[in-house]
């Protein structure tokens, strides 16, 4: 466990999967928690949780596509909580088509670190940990996605396309920001075990397709990606700025 005591956090993507288990953990870490996502009801069940967790936990309505919108959330936590230490930008969608991928993926987590970033860097320090993925430091093996849905390389370009983007901006912003005491890092999953693989995990073809890529054999589960992300955004990681870490049960081991 990392000491989150009087810190604040906010995660977007926090209504399911590796966001709400990232909320989870700052929670139990002793982290503030401001819990963001479209979806209200998963929110809302992931605020309830983070607050039994520990740290104080709300839920916020918030699109990372709406730009005026995320930079209110960011300046009203660090209004109400005195200051933003931590923001997760980790809402993602995967299998859509170009437009609302890059909508998501690239321009939502940008948003994010142009706002987040100076204000961070006026309070004289923070941390940015963004959620890439095994497909922003390389593309994805298409064989079995490829088979069953004539759509998947334009939707696996985009996805791929958005998380290199997601790796590009995280370099950038940390050498932009290296000097202002603001860390931005970014943690690249491997298979994890979210209502975004359910489909693929739900066949033996599509959950085989998973575990032979990676050399640990199995899927990752939520909690195992926030705790590496939570690690980076904590001040045991306070040398650490501008990495893409993969959490990839040795994906790219091979
Ligand atoms: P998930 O589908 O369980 O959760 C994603 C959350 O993001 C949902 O609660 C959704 O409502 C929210 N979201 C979507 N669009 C949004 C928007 N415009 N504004 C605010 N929130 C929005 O998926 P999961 O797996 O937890 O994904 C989290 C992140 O991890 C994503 O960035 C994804 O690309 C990434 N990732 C996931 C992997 C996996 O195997 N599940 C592997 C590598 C990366």
């Amino acid at each position: 466990m990392t000491s989150l005591q009087g810190k604040t956090a906010l995660v977007t993507g926090a209504g399911s999967g590796i966001g709400r288990a990232m909320a989870l953990r700052l929670a139990a870490d002793g982290a503030a928690v401001v819990c963001a996502d479209v979806n209200e009801d998963g929110l809302a069940e992931t605020a309830a949780l983070a607050g039994a967790a520990g740290g104080t936990a709300t839920a916020r309505t918030l699109d990372v596509t709406d730009e005026a919108a995320f930079k209110a959330a960011l300046e009203e936590t660090a209004r109400a909580h005195g200051r933003l230490d931590i923001l997760m930008n980790n809402a993602g969608v995967a299998y859509k088509r170009w437009e609302p991928t890059q909508a998501v993926n690239l321009s939502g987590v940008y948003f994010g670190l142009v706002h987040a970033c100076p204000l961070m860097a006026a309070q004289g320090g923070g941390a940015v940990v963004n959620t890439g993925s095994v497909a922003g430091l390389a593309g994805l093996v298409p064989v079995l996605i490829e088979h069953t849905d004539p759509r998947s390389v334009e939707r696996m370009a985009a996805y791929v396309a958005s998380k290199h983007g997601v790796v590009g901006l995280t370099k950038q912003f940390a050498v932009s920001f290296g000097r202002t005491g603001v860390r931005v890092n970014a943690v690249c999953p491997g298979f994890v075990e979210t209502p975004m693989t359910d489909g693929m995990r739900s066949t033996d073809e599509g959950l085989a397709y998973m575990t032979d890529l990676t050399p640990m054999g199995r899927t990752a589960r939520p909690e195992e990606i926030a705790a590496a992300a939570v690690f980076l955004a904590s001040d045991e990681a306070s040398f650490v700025t501008g990495v893409a870490m993969p959490v990839d049960g040795g994906y790219f081991a091979r």
